[in-house]
């Protein structure tokens, strides 16, 4: 039986990633999916990806298994820590295809799809497709490996395991294929679990079981989780810390407790605020961010949230890209609102740009704004990355 390497103390990096970049071809032009997407997945721990549908959560997972398609341009680092720590591998530079990465998709980071149905193939069994991976990667042994698998089965509460897994997909309800789906990403005990919104498909009681098989995992062996969710009810149970994505780029991260309490960000705010509470009148409406996340095709150099943001400065969110700033300790955010400095530059360049006279400052808008989102264009400049991490008060 082949021996998994022991698991990293907790709280050791396992894997970072580094100004990641996908741009992809549509027929309007080139989108930038993912923009500068920075993070840092430590054993034992696990992160939460959350931001609306089309803010490029997926698109960062899949890239750090290089599982895009050939056609999607991408550049950044990953960069995967051996055991020891001293050794690391870039997966960035590993061919999409090539045999390197295949050795650790699966074994050292696994990941659970949003689509259940797309990551089976209709033609072989449940069972045959979650051995194939334990006998690639755990023994060679058929009988034991068969073990392996209706135990993880029945571990993710798939009853009757041991016939079901002699079943083919479309036997499978889209409930049970989520959870046949996370028993084939645990079955190898991976270093990293990429998880997708793996709930999505469950009612609230398998839910709840598969999310508390996936901390004991996580205790057990101390794996770095990414979970990517919409649920920020599931964020707060799950996660130590959150990334919050818009317009692919992480507008916020800041540990879970941080960012209920203290959220920086309008956008991060607007989430919030959008959870339904308990004691909440019937008459009372759930907040609603207005708009809808733009296409990230010819992005002017301005805040992805601008035409959305109610407390939107104008001459600077519409002049620039906010760069990540340190507000406290492990507490970041892309916002004008945050950053006097960039305000205060945002500024000048908007003067120089535009000839006004100088003078003007900018309204440190602790109220929201009263006429609403902008829904103009701006000025364009050449884009920028995020840029490194300023340190500034909030
Ligand atoms: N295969 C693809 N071909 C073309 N565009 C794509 C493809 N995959 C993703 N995109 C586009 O890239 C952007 C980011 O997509 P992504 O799937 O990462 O979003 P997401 O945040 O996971 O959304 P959701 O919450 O709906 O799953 C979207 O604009 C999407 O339309
Ligand atoms: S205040 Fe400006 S920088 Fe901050 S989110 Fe709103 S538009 Fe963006
Ligand atoms: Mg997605």
């Amino acid at each position: 039986m082949t021996v998994l390497p022991s698991a990293p103390a907790p709280g050791t990096t396992v894997l970072e990633a580094e100004d990641l970049r996908v741009q992809l071809p549509t027929e309007n032009g080139v989108l930038t999916a993912v923009d500068g997407v920075t993070f840092t997945l430590q054993a034992g721990r696990t992160l939460g990806l959350v931001g609306e549908s089309g803010s490029g959560k997926s698109l960062t997972a899949k890239t750090l298994l290089r599982l895009n398609p050939k056609q999607f341009e991408e550049s950044g680092r990953v960069t995967l820590h051996e055991t020891s720590q001293e050794d690391q591998i870039d997966l960035m530079e590993l061919r999409r295809d090539g045999a390197a990465i295949r050795s650790v998709r699966g074994r050292r980071v696994a990941m659970i799809f949003q689509e259940p149905m797309s990551a089976f193939s209709p033609l072989y069994t449940i069972g045959n497709q979650i051995m194939e991976a334990i006998l690639l990667h755990r023994t060679s042994d058929r009988v034991e490996a068969r073990e392996i698998c209706v135990g993880m089965m029945q571990r993710v509460g798939i009853a009757d395991a041991e016939r079901r897994v002699d079943q083919y997909p479309h036997e499978f309800s889209g409930g049970m294929l989520q959870r046949a789906l996370i028993a084939m990403a645990l079955s190898c005990e991976p270093e990293v679990l990429i998880a997708d919104e793996p709930t999505t498909a469950l009612d609230v009681t398998i839910q709840a079981q598969v999310l508390e098989l996936m901390r004991e995992l996580q205790q057990e062996f101390g794996m770095a989780i990414l979970f990517i969710t919409h649920d920020l009810a599931v964020v707060a149970e799950m996660c130590d810390e959150v990334a919050v994505m818009y317009l692919g780029r992480i507008v916020e991260r800041a540990p879970v407790r941080e960012i209920f309490k203290h959220p920086k960000h309008p956008y991060t705010k607007g989430l919030l605020r959008s959870i339904p509470r308990i004691g909440m009148g019937r008459q009372e409406r759930l907040y609603a961010i207005e708009g809808t996340v733009p296409q990230a095709i010819d992005m002017p150099p301005m805040c992805g949230f601008a035409d959305r943001c109610t407390m939107r400065i104008d001459g600077v969110c519409d002049t620039a890209r906010p760069r990540r700033v340190e507000v406290s300790p492990e507490h970041e955010v892309s916002c004008f609102l945050h950053d006097e400095d960039g305000t205060r530059d945002a500024l000048a360049a908007g003067h120089e740009s535009t000839g006004d006279e100088p003078g003007a400052t900018a309204p440190r808008a602790d109220e929201p704004r009263t006429d609403g989102p902008r829904t103009d264009g701006a000025a364009a400049e050449s884009p920028g990355s995020q840029g490194p991490v300023e340190r500034t008060r909030s």
